[in-house]
């Protein structure tokens, strides 16, 4: 109705200016404007059209400023009159017509206060007073941030191997943001769904979707996707070693969706005590088996089997009491011409009976290795160290050895045949014998320094460090030689070098030497572990 009557008395505007002195004019009507003035009497709207923008919650005012006296002034929306504004000598007249609170006056603004998404839109002001009527139209746009969540609600998407994911991803904002996907920060596509065909277990894992629109910050949300698999199991290790009365954990990792059952079973079948034996699983998916006393029965192969409704798989793990594969740790480039001493380490939680050992020369096309066997050690902890010194050989020759460690429960497996050269004869300039001897001095003493300071940071015990102690005395006495065949001895119970006291009187200072590096190492090994 009110709008009716609006209609009607804006219509008599019309005519009254349209009407030059027509006997509707009310008698204060000052203001009218008739065709035949000229274009500079008329009021003009100086502002110039514009557009705006505005996040959501943000007030804003849509300027229309007008030069020279006007009458009537209305705002609208598209074909709506927001409101209407008359002046009469300077004492305005405000006729609000849209029932909105936010909507208001600042002179002959229009504001609009808490942006919404839905004010978006052309914005009319327009005078009345001119035929054709003058106006400025401004044009408002609502930025709204983004907004995205799962596609249907749905964070988890479980299907079968070798199907097809369609991952869907539901954004809103204003403008319209894109949608990037990614996986652990590598970005996989633009564009609203993502789709993996043929899915493989690898596919497995979080999915994000980021919608961006330049407006605010990104948002983005993630969808898990899990593809059913058949159970893959791997080993941690295919053969653990140790020895009869001590810890030892076989470990499996498994690797299936849904979760597999796992089980343990002896070789032929048989599942393990579940008393006895500690079964334990990480959220790495490692299972474990852990034997806090091996007995001598446990000895033999294991499998570690994983079953799901979409298949099983299954892994082998050897618990041994054998030797570990030799360590080589003397230098590649020998010292000496005709001699090479070699240096190893082995694990064996029981005294080595013999070390194996092959050699041949480089230039043998033949392939024709010289193997013979030396006494075992023992050792008072799982390591052993141990050396050898190959005489009679050529300078300047390469050579490849190969050393098999054998306990009584069988022979270590062989580890890559390691590579030595003597001293070539033709290099003069080479340090003489007795500067050599002097370098592999000061390097064991550096070695032993490490470990003493090892022992000082608390982790060794103090026996390991009282034959440091002795050790490294017997190293800078070297002058007297049976000074340091009785360190030796007195130190072998700790860390084995040789169970025979008259073998050790036999060795040559050069082998005394490179058994005391063996000492240094079996003694940085044990502090070591
Ligand atoms: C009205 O507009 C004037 C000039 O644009 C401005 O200075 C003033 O702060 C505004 N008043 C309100 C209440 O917004
Ligand atoms: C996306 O969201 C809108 C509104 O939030 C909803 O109407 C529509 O159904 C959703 N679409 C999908 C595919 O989830
Ligand atoms: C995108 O994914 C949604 C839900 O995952 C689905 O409804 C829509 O049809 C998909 N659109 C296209 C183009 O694949
Ligand atoms: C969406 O991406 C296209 C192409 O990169 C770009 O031109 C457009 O501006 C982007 N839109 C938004 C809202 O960021
Ligand atoms: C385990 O897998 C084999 C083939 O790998 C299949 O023959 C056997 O039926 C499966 N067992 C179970 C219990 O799923
Ligand atoms: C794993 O155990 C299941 C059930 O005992 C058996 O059917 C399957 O053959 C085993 N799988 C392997 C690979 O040993
Ligand atoms: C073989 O020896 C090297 C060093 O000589 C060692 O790093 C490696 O672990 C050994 N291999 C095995 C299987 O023990
Ligand atoms: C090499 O070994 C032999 C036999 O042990 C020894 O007689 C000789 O002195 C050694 N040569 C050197 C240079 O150490
Ligand atoms: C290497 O071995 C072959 C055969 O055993 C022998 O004939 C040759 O002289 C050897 N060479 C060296 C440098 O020792
Ligand atoms: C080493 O030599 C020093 C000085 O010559 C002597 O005081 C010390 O007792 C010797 N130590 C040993 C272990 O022989």
């Amino acid at each position: 109705m009110l709008l009716m009557l609006l209609l009607f008395w804006l219509y008599g505007v019309r005519i009254s200016y349209g009407q030059a002195g027509s006997p509707w004019n009310t008698e204060d009507n000052d203001y009218y404007y008739d065709q035949l003035e000229p274009e500079n009497l008329l009021p003009k709207i100086v502002t110039k059209s514009q557009e705006f923008s505005a996040q959501p919650g943000e007030d804003i005012s849509l300027p229309c400023v007008v030069d020279r006296g006007w009458h009537s002034l209305v705002w609208r929306r598209g074909g709506n009159i927001l409101w209407v504004l008359q002046n009469s000598n300077g004492n305005f007249l405000l006729q609000t017509v849209e029932q909105d609170d936010r909507l208001g006056r600042n002179d002959t603004s229009l504001t609009i206060k808490g942006i919404e998404a839905t004010d978006e839109g052309t914005y009319t002001c327009e005078l009345s007073d001119t035929d054709p009527p003058r106006n400025v139209m401004h044009f408002l746009k609502v930025r709204v941030p983004p907004t995205v969540v799962p596609a249907n609600g749905r964070k988890v998407m479980t299907i079968k191997m070798g199907s097809t994911a369609n991952l869907g991803c539901n954004a809103t904002g204003n403008p319209k943001p894109n949608i990037t996907w990614s996986t652990e920060g590598r970005v996989l596509k633009v564009g609203k769904n993502l789709t993996i065909a043929n899915a493989k277990p690898e596919d497995n894992g979080k999915y994000r979707c980021t919608a961006s629109n330049g407006v605010g910050r990104p948002a983005s949300t993630t969808i898990t996707l899990e593809v059913m698999h058949p159970p893959v199991v791997r080993a941690q290790e295919t053969e653990v070693y140790t020895g009869v009365g001590h810890e030892a954990t076989l470990a499996c990792f498994v690797y299936a969706e849904p979760r597999a059952q796992v089980q343990w079973y002896r070789k032929g079948g048989t599942p393990v005590d579940p008393i006895r034996l500690i079964r334990t699983v990480n959220n790495h998916k490692r299972y474990s088996l852990q034997f806090v006393r091996v007995h001598l029965e446990d000895l033999g192969d294991y499998t570690c089997n994983a079953t799901n409704f979409m298949g099983n798989d299954s892994a082998s793990v050897r618990l041994s009491a054998r030797p570990k594969p030799v360590r080589y740790s003397s230098p590649h480039q020998g010292d000496m011409e005709s001699n090479y001493t070699l240096v190893w380490d082995v694990e064996s939680y029981v005294p080595v009976l013999s070390y194996e050992i092959a050699y041949r020369n480089d230039t043998d096309e033949e392939d024709h290795w010289i193997t013979f066997s030396v006494p075992g050690t023992t050792s008072s902890s799982k390591y052993h160290s141990m050396s050898h010194t190959f005489t009679d050989l050529e300078p300047g020759s390469a050579y490849h050895v190969r050393v098999v460690a054998r306990n009584e429960y069988g022979r270590g497996d062989v580890n890559e045949s390691f590579a030595f050269t003597t001293l070539d004869a033709a290099g003069t300039d080479y340090p003489t014998y007795v500067q050599t001897s002097v370098e592999v001095s000061a390097e064991a003493s550096n070695q032993l320094e490490d470990i003493v300071s090892e022992a000082e940071a608390g982790d060794v015990s103090q026996e390991t460090q009282k034959t440091a102690a002795a050790a490294s005395e017997a190293l800078v006495n070297q002058t007297n030689p049976e000074d340091i065949t009785r360190k030796e001895v007195s130190v072998a119970g700790q860390a084995v070098i040789h169970d025979d006291t008259s073998a050790a009187n036999e060795l040559s200072p050069k082998e005394r030497k490179m058994q005391l590096m063996a000492l240094v190492t079996a003694i940085s090994l044990s502090s070591f572990f």
